[in-house]
Parts: structure tokens; sequence; C-alpha cells
């Protein structure tokens, strides 16, 4: 049984274990950085390779140590990189909703005393539904599809951080909790998505997340909202002294 209160740092954990780039398998020492002018980068270029970032007002950004010498911004980024970390971050989200879904019906089979919470609950795991069809559709429209694997292992975490609460006297306030964090976190998630949809220049997907932003903005505002009236409803339970944690 994992503890309670280990449960929400479980859930964020699993979430935040997908990453969105790819690592590198090298080690290398960290780069420096330094402000320079055109001239100031030439200089450096003829004694090391160099990674040049355009600033405002003419200045560069140059890391010394990278890997090799490109100049660097969203216009010149490539396609395909910016299409591969898109398509990771997809498949990361995706397996979020089924983290989502896992996390949701945990808690739906068990909500006895708390109508309303069981009420928002189902209507966003319709929605999360909807969610996970609007990513299908985005990844099928690049011609890629979710990772099994990366949906099963969050599926797997939703299910253990529902379960870790089920001992606890105040169950339905941990609960809520957790919804809170990942709510918010869902939020973070989508965001970053749209801004990658948007540097990559993938409108349909752009219109697609953040119709699901928005509904994770709802629901992430529900949860906080809910809290004061779910925590007085639990301790006027509590004091009746019936069941109260469920
Ligand atoms: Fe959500």
């Amino acid at each position: 049984m994992v503890p309670a209160h280990a449960a929400a740092f479980l859930i964020l954990l699993g979430a935040s274990g997908c990453s969105f780039g790819t690592n590198d398998a090298v080690p290398r020492p960290p780069p420096s950085l330094a402000r320079v002018s055109e001239s100031e980068a030439a200089d450096r270029r003829r004694h090391t390779t160099l990674l040049v970032i355009p600033l405002d007002q003419g200045e560069l950004l140059a890391v010394e140590g990278a890997k090799h010498e490109r100049r660097f911004n969203m216009a010149t980024t490539s396609t395909s990189h910016l299409r591969m970390i898109f398509v990771t971050g997809l498949q990361n989200v995706h397996a979020v909703e089924h983290q989502a879904l896992s996390l949701i019906d945990r808690q739906l089979d068990r909500l006895v005393r708390y109508p309303e919470v069981a009420e928002r609950l189902r209507l966003h795991r319709t929605e999360t539904q909807v969610q996970i069809r609007r990513l299908d559709d985005i990844m099928g429209s690049l011609g890629e599809r979710s990772s099994s694997l990366k949906d099963m292992a969050l599926s797997f975490m939703g299910n253990l951080a529902a379960m870790g609460h089920v001992a606890a006297p105040d169950e339905v306030i941990k609960n809520q909790l957790v919804n809170a964090a990942f709510e918010n976190y869902e939020i973070a998630s989508y965001t970053s998505l749209i801004a990658l949809a948007e540097a990559g220049a993938f409108p349909t997907a752009t219109a697609l997340l953040r119709e699901t932003l928005g509904e994770e903005v709802a629901m992430a505002a529900w949860v906080q909202d809910s809290l004061p009236d779910l925590t007085r409803k639990y301790v006027a339970l509590r004091a009746g002294g019936g069941g109260a944690s469920h």
C-alpha cells in the first residue's frame, strides 16, 4: 500500500517520468554561455564550435562546446526536429490522460457520500475520453500513434495513487488534493503542447489542444472551488459519527 501522503508526489512523478525530448547517451561537459557580437562570434568560431542563438538588438548568445556548430531559432529549427518533440509530447500527454482515467475510476468505485464530487468526476471522465480521441486524431494526422507502454505505465500509477488513499479517514479530501495537482499538471502540459503546435505550424492541432485546455482549466477551477464546502461536509459527517471518508 502506498502511504497516503506519498500519493500526490507519486502521481506527478509518474506523469513527469515521460520526457519531452530524447536522451543524449554521451555525457558532455556543460557548455559555456556568453553574449557576443557577430564579429566576436566569428572570432570564437576559429577556436571552437559554437551554437549561436540570436537575441534582441543584434546580440547573439554563443554556446561554446556545443556538439555541432549551428544557428538556432524557431525559423531555422528543422520541421522534422520540432515534429519529433511535438509527437513525443503528444504521446506523453496521451499517457497522462490514461492516468487521469484510472485516477477518476478508482475514486468513482468508492464515492458514496459525496455525489456532487462523483457527478463532476463522471463529467470529466467523459471529457477525458474525448481528449484522448483528440490526441489520437492529431497523432493520426501526423502518421503517428500513442505509446501503449507509456499508457499502461501511467495508468498503473493512477490506480496506485488513488488506492493509496483507501485507508485514510479523509480519503475524499486527499483525493481532491491529488485532483487539484493533477489538473494543474495537465494545464501545464497542454500549454506546452500548444506552444509546440504553434511553433510547428500545426493549426488543427492547436485548435484541438485549446479545446482540451479549456476543459482542464474548468476542471481545475471546480476542484479548487469545491474544496471549502467539501472539507466542511467531511467535518460534519465525521462529527455525526458516521462514515465520512468516501
Ligand atoms: Fe483533466
